[in-house]
């Protein structure tokens, strides 16, 4: 998949990833120099989850963002649309629960998870904001939704040295590291077609997610985005009597 194809066919971004599922996690690490683990670490700080919550990993691909939830004794659901992904996951991972699944159909009930999340895999979704609706309608009221991105360096200089790095170093680098060279110069070009920060925060809010905030890692190349859902009273749900209300949790992002 390259620039020509950019409008991301479900089938061929499906088959993409099943192609790089092998040595996915590897070449994650060279190309981000090792800071993918930190942007991970960050992006489960921000969710919170306790143990006895449900967390929905969506995008999850083999299950690494999805680990540190299950070591955490959270109840986490890795749901993804390549079957080559899941598959390398659930052989790494039998503990958790890997589901087929499309962001934009997603196969769970309302108000079924505390909290969503969907790390390096909303840019690959054809229909985003459509994914956004359906994170929305399983979230629990009051639940959170945490989103880490790609997105655009702040300063102008880091952003051409990143934009240099993107386009002439990456591809270098991927067709020695990976099967698929192709896939990270879609990699590449998928990065810059996508929003900056504020765009991807207006998107969040029309879908119907609350109190949006973002925080920018490594000066901007990844954003990690979060946001509530309503809570029940307001989210359209008549409070029972004697009903007690989760509360939103406050940590900082
Ligand atoms: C870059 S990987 C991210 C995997 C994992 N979240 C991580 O952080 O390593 C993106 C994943 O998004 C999945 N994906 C893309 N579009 C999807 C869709 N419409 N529904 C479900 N998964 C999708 C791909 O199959 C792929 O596994």
């Amino acid at each position: 998949m390259n620039r020509a194809s950019l409008e991301k066919r479900p089938d061929e971004v499906a088959a993409m990833f099943d192609d790089v599922a092998p040595k996915y996690d590897v070449v994650n690490d060279v190309l981000s120099m090792g800071q993918a683990r930190r942007w991970r670490r960050i992006v489960v700080d921000a969710v919170d989850a306790v143990p006895g919550e449900r967390v929905l990993d969506l995008a999850a691909g083999t299950g690494t963002s999805s680990e540190p939830y299950a070591d955490a004794g959270v109840d986490v659901v890795a749901c993804d649309f390549s079957l080559g992904m899941l598959t390398v996951g659930k052989r790494r991972r039998p503990d958790i629960d890997f589901v087929a699944g499309d962001a934009t159909d997603l196969p769970f009930a309302d108000n079924s998870f505390d909290a969503a999340t969907i790390s390096f895999g909303l840019r690959n979704v054809a229909q985003p904001k459509k994914a956004l609706e359906e994170l929305l309608r399983v979230t629990r009221p009051d639940g959170r939704l945490v989103i880490a991105e790609f997105s655009q360096p702040v300063a102008p200089l880091w952003r051409t040295v990143y934009t240099e790095y993107l386009m002439r170093a990456l591809p270098v680098i991927a067709r020695r590291a990976s099967s698929n060279p192709d896939a990270y110069v879609y990699l590449a070009e998928s990065i810059r077609a996508w929003p900056d920060q504020d765009s991807l925060a207006a998107w969040i809010g029309e879908s119907g997610w609350e109190d949006v905030e973002y925080r920018n890692l490594n000066g901007g190349i990844v954003a990690v985005h979060r946001a509530f859902k309503a809570p029940a009273a307001s989210a359209g749900e008549a409070l029972r009597p004697g009903q007690v209300l989760l509360s939103r949790r406050t940590t900082a992002l």
